[in-house]
């Protein structure tokens, strides 16, 4: 996976949204100086981008990307309490995390809504990081294959379009904040299948698609996923929003 740089992002859920955001981007900013190699980029909530985008952006310039957690797929309107594309760039954002399990699960957010939003980010020019990944019961099932394969390929043509912009995230649910990590051999698996899937549409977009694990990535586990030839970083959770162990994170990558 030589040729596709690592890239590790912090996604900050529903936490520090106000004041905590600014220490923290400056953090990680510190952090992704010293390993430049490696593309990092953090996510806070919506009330804490432009604050972020100074913090990172502004004096201390850094190359932390900057990504929102969701958006909804139209450019204007009358969708009270939503947020379009346009508006995260002007916030600072270059990406935005979509179709992440707690929004499909807690927000119904269908395959097919989730495609939407990924046309539309990439119209904006906004780098998505499309999340996928099976429930417990649908592991147990058997099921995981097919599960994440009905949810790539539901927004695969839109991935196409513009090969290496967009991002794969595969989330096993059960292993999100639940400490339950997949073993690496487990996600290299399913990892592999998904460039499997990009390589039906073409073979640029299998070679040049980062594809993440996320799930309980933690400083002391960061290592042996990130060896598997098919797993080009990480989507944190949980560890993202203590600076030191994120930090180890992106050394290990
Ligand atoms: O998007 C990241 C995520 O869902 C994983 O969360 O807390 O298990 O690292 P966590």
């Amino acid at each position: 996976n030589s040729a596709r740089r690592p890239l590790i992002a912090g996604n900050w859920k529903m936490n520090a949204g106000g004041q905590e955001a600014m220490p923290l981007a400056a953090a990680v900013a510190r952090a992704a100086k010293e390993f430049s190699k490696v593309e990092v980029v953090v996510a806070p909530p919506y009330t804490a981008l432009a604050a972020a985008a100074h913090e990172l952006f502004g004096e201390n310039k850094s190359d932390v990307g900057l990504a929102a957690q969701n958006m909804h797929p139209e450019t204007s309107g009358a969708f009270t309490g939503e947020i379009s594309a346009g508006m995260l760039k002007e916030s600072g954002a270059s990406l935005v995390i979509l179709g992440h399990s707690e929004r499909r699960q807690l927000f119904g957010e269908t395959d097919e809504l989730v495609a939407r939003k990924v046309g539309s980010a990439i119209a904006a020019e906004l780098r998505p990081i499309v999340c996928v990944g099976e429930t417990l019961e649908e592991r147990e099932a058997g099921k995981t294959l097919e599960v994440v394969e009905r949810q790539v390929r539901a927004f695969l043509d839109e991935l196409a379009k513009q090969p290496g912009f967009g991002v794969i995230a595969y989330e096993p649910v059960w292993a999100i904040g639940t400490g339950r990590v997949a073993s690496p051999e487990d996600a290299q698996k399913v990892h592999a299948n998904i460039r499997g899937l990009l390589a039906s549409a073409s073979i640029e977009l299998a070679s040049v698609t980062r594809i993440l694990y996320g799930g309980s990535v933690k400083a002391d586990n960061a290592e042996g996923l990130l060896s598997q030839p098919d797993i080009d970083g990480a989507l944190v959770g949980g560890a993202s929003l203590d600076a030191a162990g994120f930090r180890k994170i992106i050394e290990a990558a």
